[in-house]
């Protein structure tokens, strides 16, 4: 039966698929296990199996069964993450690489040197904290299982300590995670993990500590290197994490608060190029942008995102800049054309920007929201202009946008800011009642349209963003005291001012 869940049907198709996919990628998981745990011991191998092929098999199936519980989690708890084979491919990468890493750090180095907390800070970068937190629980008995199981180990005590220190270094990095927005304050977090991690090894080893401790300076060594190890293994999670992001970013196209960042700043490649060939969209962009930020807060959506929407949304303007009013001069270039092929101009806008940003690769919601920032709204300006030149029957088709309608929240914010920063600057409203009377009328009449009928925006929400739009615009538009002018006189007594 096909569950409707996540703005598409969830069918027997996606299950089979997204079923095979995670065996597929368990059997990657399974062979790297082996190449690095049996890597070193191809000699004699076969001995080695008979003596401990049990263990090995043990460790096979708690491996199944982690990855069956992966699949469950995701199955009941964020099943969009199994529509998309990019997804699923995404996950199991980042537990081959926080296995290969560990698995290489532990053998070379020592096992409390692990960088235990890069699981949890790319997956919660990367994909969620809510995944982030899940898998860190999958990630630490993954170790532990292959620790334990793999031949030739018996259970040793520090096996269980790394257990407990995965887990909790994962956790400290996912409740750090959400407060820190700089690649400095994430390198806070290496050392900030020391800490949990290192009071799990003084603990595990005070008894040794206790009783070496009269035993002279080797005993008060080891417990250092430990502790060492533990201090490198904190740091080491927060670098290895730093020079694998971009990596992660670029082969998967996801979008994380740093790559966001990249993308709004005035250095972004198109955002350079609208400001040097466009600066009246530049700068329409920019208004834009702080208005949807508002809005975004005030309903509760992404002001980021809500941002860097705002600043892609007219980059179509770029085909021909100059057919557009806020780049324009004195001569106006549709006074020679056809209201017709002026509105067909216009409303080419939308497409070109869909497809700009479709070929520079950047997030499709930037590219969904170009496309739908203007609905189907008629072009007023040029409808009005083709009405007084003929009498015939016109199709207002002919004089609109091509659409879709918006789809998301974030859509249909960035037509009210779009459309709301253009009328109160045309109105050149100033109060507050002039500005809630234009940002009313840009509403209605976009219900008036049914430009809503396809999102899930609710009558609260417009309310929301309207009052948010009438205080981020009158504080814009806020009254400067007028200066008073004086003129300076140079005389041999000093500078004299007079007021004019
Ligand atoms: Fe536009
Ligand atoms: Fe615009």
């Amino acid at each position: 039966m096909a569950v409707k869940e996540f703005g598409r049907e969830w069918t027997k198709q996606d299950l089979f698929k997204s079923i095979l996919f995670f065996f597929v990628h368990f059997l990657v998981l399974v062979l790297l296990v082996a190449a690095f745990v049996l890597g070193s011991r191809l000699r004699g191998i076969g001995e080695h199996l008979k003596n401990f092929g049990a263990g090995y098999l043990y460790a096979l199936f708690c491996i199944l069964l982690l990855v069956v519980i992966m699949y469950l989690y995701y199955f009941f708890e964020e099943r969009e993450m199994l529509l998309s084979g990019r997804s699923i491919t995404l996950i199991f990468t980042l537990l081959d690489v926080y296995f290969i890493v560990c698995w290489l750090i532990s053998v070379y180095i020592d096992i409390y040197a692990r960088p235990v907390a890069l699981l949890a800070l790319l997956t919660c970068v990367l994909i969620g904290r809510r995944s982030a937190i899940f898998m860190n629980i999958i990630g630490a008995l993954l170790l532990f299982v292959i620790d334990t199981y793999s031949g030739g180990f018996s259970a040793d005590s520090a096996f269980y300590s790394s257990l407990l220190i995965s887990f909790t270094a994962g956790m400290f990095a996912i409740f750090f995670c959400g407060k820190s927005r700089t690649r400095f304050g994430i390198v806070g977090i290496g050392f900030a993990i020391v800490f949990p991690i290192d009071f799990i090894i003084f603990l595990l080893h005070i008894s040794t500590f206790l009783e070496r401790a009269t035993g002279g300076l080797s005993a008060w060594r080891e417990v250092i290197m430990k502790l060492g190890y533990g201090f490198f293994g904190g740091v080491m999670s927060t670098v290895i994490f730093l020079a694998l992001l971009p990596l992660f970013e670029v082969a998967f196209n996801c979008l994380t608060v740093y790559r966001l960042r990249e993308l709004t700043s005035p250095d972004a490649r198109i955002l350079r190029q609208l400001k040097v060939e466009a600066p009246g969209t530049y700068h329409h962009s920019m208004m834009v942008a702080q208005l949807a930020e508002a809005s975004a807060a005030a309903i509760g959506e992404s002001p980021d995102y809500a941002r860097a929407a705002a600043l892609y949304h007219d980059v179509g303007k770029l085909h021909y800049p100059e057919h557009f009013t806020e780049n324009q001069g004195e001569y106006n270039l549709h006074d020679e054309l056809t209201p017709e092929l002026s509105a067909d101009i216009i409303r080419s806008h939308a497409r070109d920007g869909y497809t700009l940003i479709k070929n520079h690769h950047l997030p499709d919601f930037l590219a969904d929201v170009a496309l739908q920032h203007h609905g189907t709204m008629p072009i007023r300006y040029f409808y009005a202009k083709a009405l007084k030149m003929t009498d015939a029957e016109l199709n207002i088709e002919d004089f609109s946008y091509l659409g879709p309608k918006p789809q998301t929240k974030l859509a249909a914010i960035l037509m009210i800011a779009d459309a709301s920063e253009a009328a109160v600057r045309a109105m050149n409203a100033r109060t507050p009642e002039q500005a809630e009377k234009a940002i009313r009328g840009v509403i209605e009449e976009r219900m008036d349209l049914e430009q809503f009928s396809e999102c899930d925006i609710t009558l609260a929400d417009l309310t929301k963003i309207r009052q948010a739009l009438v205080y981020a615009l009158t504080g814009v538009n806020h009254h400067r005291i007028k200066y008073p002018s004086i003129k300076y006189k140079h005389t041999e007594n000093g500078t004299k001012g007079e007021n004019i």
